[in-house]
Formats: C-alpha cells, structure tokens, sequence
C-alpha cells in the first residue's frame, strides 16, 4: 500500500510514493544520503536519530524533536523534517561552535543529535534558560566524550544566546540573524500552508494488521511487519489529541501525547504535581510522539499512563466503526497482555472526574536509573479526606504483577479510617498480599514487593508531610 506523499526535508520539497510505515531514518540515511543523522541503537533509546519536525498549527509552525528510528514516513507528510544538514550554514552555528569551544564531541556520532536537540529546544522556547537546555537534550546519549562538556556547550549556547536576543518579537528572525538556523526557515510557514492542500491523505486501508499512534512502542517491537503490512496511522483519523473539561470530567483524546498532558492547563490546574513526575517518562522525543492510548493498549505491566489513569478511575471510550462503547480502565486487563477489546476497536477518549476541595493525587516511579528508563515499579494515588477521615482512594501498582493493578483490598481497608501511619501500615501490608511480583532483570520479587511498600509510604508522607513523617515508617 504505497502511497504519494508531500514534505519539506531541510530547504527542499519533496514528493515521494513509499510504503507509509517506512521508517523515516532509513528514508533520510538510504533515499536521501542525509547521513549525518546516525543509527544507534533503533530503540529510541540513544538520540542519535534525533531530528526537528515542524509543523502547522494555527498560522504558526511548531517544531518538536523526535526519534526518526521510530517514526513512520507517513507521519510526516505535510510537514518540515530538519536533519543535521538542515542546521548548517555558511559557517559553524553559535551551537556548533559551543561544542567545539568546550571539547564537547571526540567521534562525534553522538554529535548531530545532541546539536539537533539543542537547537529544537531555542527554536520552541522564546524564553529559556541553562538548566530546561540541559533537559532538552535527556534523550541523548554519548558513549565517548563524557556528558560534562556536552552541559557546558549547552551552557556557553544559552549564555551566547541570552546575551543576543533581548526581545521575543520577531523570534524566528532573530534566531536566523544571529545565525542559529539559516535563513530558509523564515520561508517554511508559507510552504507548509502550499503543501498542505497536495498532502491529504486517505490513510484507511482494510484490513489493518498494526493501528499507529506515536509509534514508540510498536517501532521498537515490530518494525519489520510493519514494513510489509497494511497500516492505519492513527494521525489521519478522527481520534483527537485534545484535552478538555466539560462539567468536572477531563476528557483526554486517545492521541494525546505525553508532552500534551505535561503543558495542558487543564492538567497543571488539577493534577500539578504531574508536571514533574511526567518528565521521568523516557526522553522528550519520546514524549512528544508517546500517546496515552498506545500505553494503555501496549498492557505492559508498568506503563506510567496506565498507572496514573487507574488511580483517577478512568473509564474507556471504545470506537469501531460507528459503534461506541465505555468500560473502566481497571477492567481492560483481562491478563497478561490480553485487553478487553474487540478486533479493529479502537480507544477513542479516556475520561476521569477531576478532583476536587481535599482530593490528593501522587504518582511515584523507581527505575534502575532516574531519567529514560522505564519503571521497576510504579505506583498512583488518588484519595479524598472528610474530617481526617478516609472518604475514597484508590491505589495503582505496576511491575508487581502481570497486569497493572487497583489494589482493592487495600482502599477498602482504609475507606472511613483515620489518616495515620499505623493504618498506613497496616494496608501496606494487605496490599502486598494482592500482589505477585516475578523476578526479572528488573530486579528480584522480594525487592519490588519492598520497593511498592516504600512507594506507598512515599506517596503518605509527600502528600501530608504535617501528619505524616518518614520516621513513623522506620
Ligand atoms: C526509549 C523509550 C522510553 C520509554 N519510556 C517509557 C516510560 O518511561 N514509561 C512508559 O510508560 N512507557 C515508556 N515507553 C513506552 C512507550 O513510549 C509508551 O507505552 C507509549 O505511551 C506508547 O504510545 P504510542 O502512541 O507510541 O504507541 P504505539 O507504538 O503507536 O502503539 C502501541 C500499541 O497501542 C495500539 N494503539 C495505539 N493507540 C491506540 C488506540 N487509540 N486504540 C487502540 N489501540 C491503539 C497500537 O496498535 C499498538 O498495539 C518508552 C518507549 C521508548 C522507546
Ligand atoms: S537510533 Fe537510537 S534513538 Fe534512534
Ligand atoms: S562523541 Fe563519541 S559518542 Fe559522543
């Protein structure tokens, strides 16, 4: 099922007939002979692969990074793709020549990555700052030069920067006078709105063997079969990447990105803390491509949305065809991998009550290392007090059992009981009766049973640090 599709690639236009699920590093490395941008690992796990999408939103273009190893083709009809060579100019950019100043690349096949993610970061961020530049770059990994002088360059570009650009108006033609990008960017707004009209897309066919959202699970596992399969990219359906309120309910569209939960308002508003936490989710190109129905569908037994959508008792809202249904979350996992959900449905919003006057929500997670990693065990909470008493809770744990679990018997146990710490302790260790831990190079069953005890303390004491302290657990 090829199809013809339209993108700008650098400063040229392009029209190309290929397979839609076509990886676009492979299209970029073997079509195009841009080879500055490396494969490393193909898992999206080494940013080596890091290239800028650009695309129009509104009137104005929007850039992200992503990792080409696990992004379709078809994804970027219609769009900008910024590679390494994209960025040069005539000479170095200030960026280029941060990294050379600071001795920040020896083979430099870590290098177009972490430049490429760096200047993403200045080029969506009108106000910005030494340490969200560092966090820019948390999807990059280099094996030769040691990460010190790649946070230096970051730091001398920031600096270079601050020190130009006193004003945010006009932006774009600051950032290309001061030559961060070349001057061709100021040209892609008009171009992307020319290839609009050329880039629709019928992306439909029957019958669907792999139904495409971000892609960062299904391009790690599978994509070979893809390659040979007929594909829905989950991009040109009507599935939304909205998240809106309507009467106390967040309603979530099944495409909404982990980046789109971490800037909506309506998120920052009622679950703050989700902010911070969410930035322990992979790296950004991850999350700017990861969506929340790809992780509740993926069932893997610690998968972060899944967790925190399970405490918030979030119901489903199936589509196939015409026909809808709802379901809550906790009754999707039927077992290990196997979901309530018919052949060709599909996850079309997930909607939970906001929380309300004394309602608190945490989330906690423990990997082998902070940041890009996934879980060892994770775990949400979301309860309600009246008169320091227990009105409602729900409890999440992943990674202790082969689907991601609501611990039942522990929220019945502390429903109408006082908020203390030997109640605490005593549901803890009901709770570690309901779960069934397997050891894993994750780590052994005895230690995730230990960690989810410490994880439930953690939310107790981060939640009420006045009533609750952690000697009372010690
Ligand atoms: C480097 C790396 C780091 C990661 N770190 C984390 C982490 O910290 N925490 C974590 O939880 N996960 C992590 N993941 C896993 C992954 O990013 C998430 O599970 C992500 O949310 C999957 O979403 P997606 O849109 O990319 O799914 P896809 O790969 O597009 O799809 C996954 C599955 O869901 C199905 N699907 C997608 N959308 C729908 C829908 N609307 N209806 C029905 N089926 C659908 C697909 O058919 C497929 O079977 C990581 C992955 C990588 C590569
Ligand atoms: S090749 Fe390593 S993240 Fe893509
Ligand atoms: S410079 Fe060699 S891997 Fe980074």
């Amino acid at each position: 099922m090829k199809k013809k599709l339209n993108l700008i690639c650098n400063d040229s236009e392009i029209e190309v007939t290929v397979h839609p699920g076509l990886v676009l590093l492979d299209f970029l490395r073997k079509e195009l002979y841009l080879t500055g941008t490396k494969e490393g690992c193909r898992e999206g796990d080494c940013g080596a692969c890091t290239v800028l999408i650009g695309e129009l939103i509104g009137n104005a273009v929007k850039y992200y990074s992503v990792n080409s190893c696990l992004l379709p083709i078809g994804d970027v009809n219609g769009k900008h793709v910024v590679t390494i060579e994209g960025l040069n100019n005539q000479e170095l950019t200030a960026i280029q020549k941060s990294f050379i100043e600071e001795g920040a690349s020896q083979c430099g096949f870590c290098t177009p990555g972490f430049i490429v993610s760096l200047t993403g970061y200045f080029l969506s961020n009108k106000k910005f700052d030494v340490d969200s530049a560092i966090q820019a770059m948390d999807g990059n990994v280099c094996r030769c030069t040691g990460h010190y002088s790649i946070l230096k360059a970051a730091q001398t570009s920031t600096k270079f920067l601050l020190s130009k650009i006193t004003e945010s108006k006009n932006y774009l033609n600051n950032l290309i006078n001061v030559g961060l990008i070349p001057a061709y960017f100021s040209s892609i707004k008009k171009r992307l709105k020319e290839i609009e009209q050329k880039s629709f897309l019928q992306m439909m066919d029957s019958p669907l063997k792999f139904a495409i959202a971000g892609g960062t699970d299904l391009f790690v596992q599978n994509w070979e079969n893809i390659l040979e399969s007929d594909i829905n990219l989950l991009s040109y359906s009507e599935i939304s990447s909205a998240i809106k309120e309507e009467k106390g309910i967040c309603i979530i569209g099944a495409r909404t990105t982990v980046t789109d939960l971490i800037e909506s308002e309506i998120i920052k508003k009622h679950l703050p803390s989700l902010k911070d936490k969410l930035k322990l989710f992979g790296s950004v190109p991850v999350r700017n491509k990861a969506t929340v129905g790809g992780n509740i569908v993926n069932a893997s037994p610690i998968a972060d949305i899944t967790s925190i959508l399970l405490a918030l008792n979030a119901k489903l809202h199936l589509k196939k065809n015409k026909v809808e249904r709802s379901l809550p979350l906790k009754d999707f996992y039927k077992g290990y991998k196997t979901l309530e959900l018919k052949k060709d449905e599909l996850i079309d919003k997930i909607s939970f009550k906001l929380p309300t006057a004394n309602s608190y929500f945490n989330f906690e997670k423990v990997s082998q290392r902070t940041y890009l990693d996934i879980a060892s065990v994770n775990s949400s909470i979301f309860l309600k007090t009246e008169k320091n008493k227990i009105s409602n809770i729900q409890l999440s744990a992943g990674g202790v059992a082969p689907v991601p679990l609501l611990l039942k018997n522990f929220s019945e146990f502390l429903i109408d009981k006082e908020l203390s710490s030997s109640n605490i302790r005593e549901a803890v260790s009901i709770a570690l009766l309901e779960i069934s831990p397997i050891s894993d190079v994750r780590g052994s069953a005895d230690y995730k049973s230990l960690l989810l005890r410490q994880l439930i303390f953690a939310h107790f004491i981060t939640l009420f640090p006045k009533k609750i302290s952690l000697k009372e657990f010690a």
